[in-house]
């Protein structure tokens, strides 16, 4: 049994102008100690897969689906159990720390409450804890920084500041979405080799959601990727960089800068994604796709397992490679 289980997991949110379906059963398992990788552009429905995970979703969501964390259902749990289960087992970091840090209390005071009201630790003890924790994310004079409000930190120090609160609960799970992507590329660097220590020290596993192949290729032992809010391939990083088996994904890779190559201007993949209120019954990526024909947009393709992954593509498309 993996530590993490999440089966066909949907999200839907009613709008004023219909159902929007931005999440459209997704599956995954992940082990302590072990990081996935989910990657797709903007819109495909990256957050909202982690948001219901955490029961974090607008109001006007509704998720379904599996989601067993160390085998218990964690989905559409009742506040108060969600609360101890994210106080004790999984914890998120966000692009932009201020959704987290309160920019009115010191970061002492923050990190403090946490550890005082969830552990019943002493006033004196959890701020002790919480410079230790400072420390472990390699904020220099912690002792003196934690007395500081949110503001007073760098961008690099601030995400440091959310990723030191999440480990206060010492959780099995973490959740980063995009964590580095407001960041400058040295502090990216330094943040994602912080991630990957911190995840040793605490055996922890971790969903990265990112937009960047790079990062994926650096730490993700699995990677899975996402298009109009489905999963059109899942399998090893290494797998997929080697090989990728669905036409999405060979986008993808090609839009990844290559050092080797002089230009290394940005593709990007012609077209735009799916309506998400409007899916088409056919594969989502079909507009764009260069082996797409009539029957592709006719029906959607069912995930199957090729080359040792899944992949949500259509089964004539045996080697992607020769067509390419
Ligand atoms: N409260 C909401 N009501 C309606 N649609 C929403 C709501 N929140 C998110 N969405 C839609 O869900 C889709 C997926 O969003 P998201 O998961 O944030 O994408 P990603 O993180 O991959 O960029 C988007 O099309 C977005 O517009
Ligand atoms: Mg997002």
């Amino acid at each position: 049994m993996a530590l993490l289980e999440v089966r066909d997991l949907s999200v839907k949110f009613d709008t004023p102008d219909g159902t929007v379906t931005a999440v459209d059963g997704i599956s995954f398992d992940l082990n302590a100690g072990e990081t996935l990788g989910v990657v797709g552009e903007s819109g495909s429905g990256k957050s909202q897969t982690v948001f219901a995970m955490m029961g974090l979703l607008a109001q006007n969501g509704n998720a379904t689906g599996s989601v067993k964390l160390d085998g218990q259902e964690i989905l559409n749990l009742p506040l108060t159990q969600l609360n101890k289960i994210r106080a004790e087992k999984i914890a998120m970091i966000f692009q932009d720390p201020m959704t987290c840090l309160n920019p009115y209390l010191k970061v002492s005071d923050q990190m403090a409450e946490v550890l005082t009201h969830h552990h019943g630790l002493s006033k004196s003890d959890a701020v002790k804890r919480s410079v230790d924790l400072l420390d472990a994310v390699r904020i220099p004079e912690a002792k003196k920084r934690i007395n500081m409000y949110p503001h007073e930190f760098s961008g690099g120090m601030r995400q440091r500041v959310m990723i030191a609160m999440s480990l206060l609960c010492k959780p099995d799970v973490l959740i980063a979405d995009e964590p580095t992507t407001a960041l400058d590329v040295t502090v990216q660097a330094q943040i994602m080799d912080l991630m990957s220590d911190l995840q040793k020290e605490f055996n922890m596993a971790i969903v990265l959601i990112t937009h960047d192949l790079g990062v994926v290729a650096g730490s993700c032992k699995e990677t899975l990727v996402m298009y109009g809010g489905q999963q059109m391939e899942y399998g090893t990083t290494e797998g997929l960089f080697e090989m990728p088996t669905h036409p999405y994904t060979m986008g993808l890779l090609k839009a990844v800068p290559r050092l080797d190559v002089e230009s290394a201007k940005l593709a990007t993949i012609p077209g735009s994604p799916p309506n998400m209120m409007n899916m088409p019954k056919g594969c989502p990526f079909a507009p764009r796709c260069d082996f797409a024909d009539a029957t592709c947009f006719e029906r959607r393709p069912t995930l199957d397992g090729v080359a040792g992954r899944k992949v949500r593509r259509r089964a004539c498309l045996k080697s992607l490679e020769e067509l390419a």
